[in-house]
């Protein structure tokens, strides 16, 4: 890996994942789709605790996009109820200091998962260590939109100006108010794709795509993924 001059590697602030290749996995064992879903669960559990070791401050996941749900009635309920069983999981890791936040759209959840979520952020506000945000209903078009509502809202109103409504007003306005730009977005599965994700937020995201798929993703290709990520000139336009 690159080491800077006190050996330090660069880490990313922020990485996002596309947890791609479920399907592809389970079909490979000839078992349901949805066995993919509940390993590739597996995946994200042992994951979380990887990127926490490694001293990420921000992990982003894409569950399930506001396209998902063209997906057979099966497939997504399958996939809601293994959102809602994880979720004690994950807010249990209460000696592990990890905060965790939703972004996407609610209304379209169960009441149960919605309140599932909302006792997960209610019990793991105040935590200091790693911020791990799931990705539910969540598509970048539609956080996008919300925000020119928001906006569009507040101007009518009086309390903004067209003017006064810079990028970092409009950022305020996203789902990922609260949570840094994106540094690395990592792919799974092979395709590549952005499908949607944080569109706004990783315009100058380090892009890395790998073959493997989700539910076989582990520790080395975190560390992979980190190492290239290292070596990575970022110019953000400048002519360094
Ligand atoms: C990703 O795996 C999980 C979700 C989109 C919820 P897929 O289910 O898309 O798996 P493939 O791409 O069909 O293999
Ligand atoms: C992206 O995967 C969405 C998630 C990982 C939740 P998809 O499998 O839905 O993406 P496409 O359809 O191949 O672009
Ligand atoms: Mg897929």
């Amino acid at each position: 890996m690159a080491a800077d001059k006190n050996g330090d590697i660069n880490l990313p602030r922020h990485i996002a994942f596309i947890m791609d290749g479920n399907g592809r996995w389970a079909k490979k064992r000839g078992l349901p789709r949805t066995a993919g879903h509940k390993e590739g669960a597996k995946t994200l559990r042992r994951l979380i605790r990887d990127i926490d070791s490694a001293g990420i401050e921000y992990a982003t996941f894409y569950a399930f996009s506001t396209e998902n749900w063209k997906r057979s009635d099966e497939e997504v309920s399958a996939l809601m109820k293994l959102l809602e069983d994880n979720l004690d999981d994950l807010v249990n890791y209460e000696n592990e200091n990890i905060r965790l936040r939703f972004i996407g759209g609610r209304e379209r959840l169960s009441k149960v998962l919605q309140d599932k979520m909302a006792e997960a952020e209610r019990r793991s506000k105040d935590r200091t260590g790693l911020t791990v945000t799931l990705a539910i209903n969540y598509g970048g078009r539609d956080d996008i939109l919300r925000a020119a509502k928001k906006s569009a809202e507040l101007i009518n109103k009086g309390f903004l100006s067209p003017d006064s409504l810079t990028e970092e007003t409009f950022e305020s306005l996203l789902m990922t108010e609260d949570i840094p730009p994106v540094d690395l977005m990592v792919r799974t599965g092979g395709e590549l794709r952005i499908s949607n994700f944080l569109i706004w937020q990783s315009a100058y995201a380090e892009l890395y795509f790998t073959d493997v798929l989700w539910c076989d993703f582990g520790k080395k290709d975190l560390d992979k993924a980190i190492g290239e990520f290292s070596k990575r000139n970022r110019r953000f336009g400048d002519a360094k």
